[in-house]
């Protein structure tokens, strides 16, 4: 059976990521997160010493790297590993999210990783599998059953990520979240919905009626 495909894109501390998990869940189907492969992807290059601005070194990385990369599509079970290293949280450091979007930025690199996105989407185990990134609904998989792209202020999005970090720099957070969304707005289009494309701007949403709000558009779709 084809499994149904839910793409959600957006930009950093839209709630795409907490939203898609609890989805996953609730519906008993597969997650994947596509931003875990780009941070895991940089760790991998720190870890070879090259230098994330030299795109053909990374490129030239990045079959070994897709060699080695393993990630769990069970939304209850989070983690990455790469080459038996478990970098579930080393790849959410700081230091990752500043440095991503140079490898992010590399269009034959994206090209190699989509193409295994698609594997990993179109060949879903469960009955469905919900992603989350950049250009998934646009790039990836435009053909995804639902597509969304969530929203928010970039205020909004800058306390959520404070609050996850526990404040413990806010003015470093906020910079470090505009100023990733500024470059990775130069390679993939986050702020627009493509036609078909459903928006939903979660500025005044809690997580519960962001969740309730994709949940009605799966049932409208499937
Ligand atoms: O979503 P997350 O913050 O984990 O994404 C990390 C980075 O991965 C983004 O800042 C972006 O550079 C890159 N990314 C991307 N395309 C995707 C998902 C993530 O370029 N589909």
């Amino acid at each position: 059976m084809t499994p149904t495909i839910v793409a959600i894109d957006g930009p950093a501390g839209s709630g795409k990521s907490t939203v898609t998990r609890i989805l996953a869940e609730r519906l008993g189907w597969q997650l994947l997160d596509t931003g875990s492969v780009y941070r895991a992807l940089t760790w991998y290059c720190q870890q070879q010493g090259i230098d994330l601005t030299d795109a053909e070194a990374v490129l030239a990385a990045t079959p070994a790297f897709l060699q080695v990369w393993e990630l769990s599509l069970t939304p209850g079970e989070r983690w990455v590993r790469v080459d038996g290293i478990d970098v579930t949280d080393a790849i959410r450091a700081t230091e990752i999210s500043n440095q991503v979007s140079h490898v992010a930025g590399i269009m034959p690199v994206r090209a190699a990783i989509n193409q295994r996105f698609r594997e990993i989407l179109h060949g879903a185990t469960a009955a469905g599998i919900v992603t989350e990134g950049r250009d998934m609904t646009t790039v990836v998989v435009p053909d995804a059953t639902v597509r969304i792209l969530l929203t928010a202020d970039e205020s909004v999005r800058i306390q959520r990520r404070q609050a996850e970090r526990g404040n413990d720099n806010p003015e470093a957070v906020a910079r470090s979240v505009a100023l990733r969304d500024a470059k990775d707005g130069r390679v993939t289009n986050f702020t627009e919905a493509a036609p078909g494309v459903d928006v939903i701007d979660s500025t005044h949403m809690d997580l519960a009626a962001v969740t309730d709000a994709v949940l009605e558009i799966i049932a409208e779709r499937t």
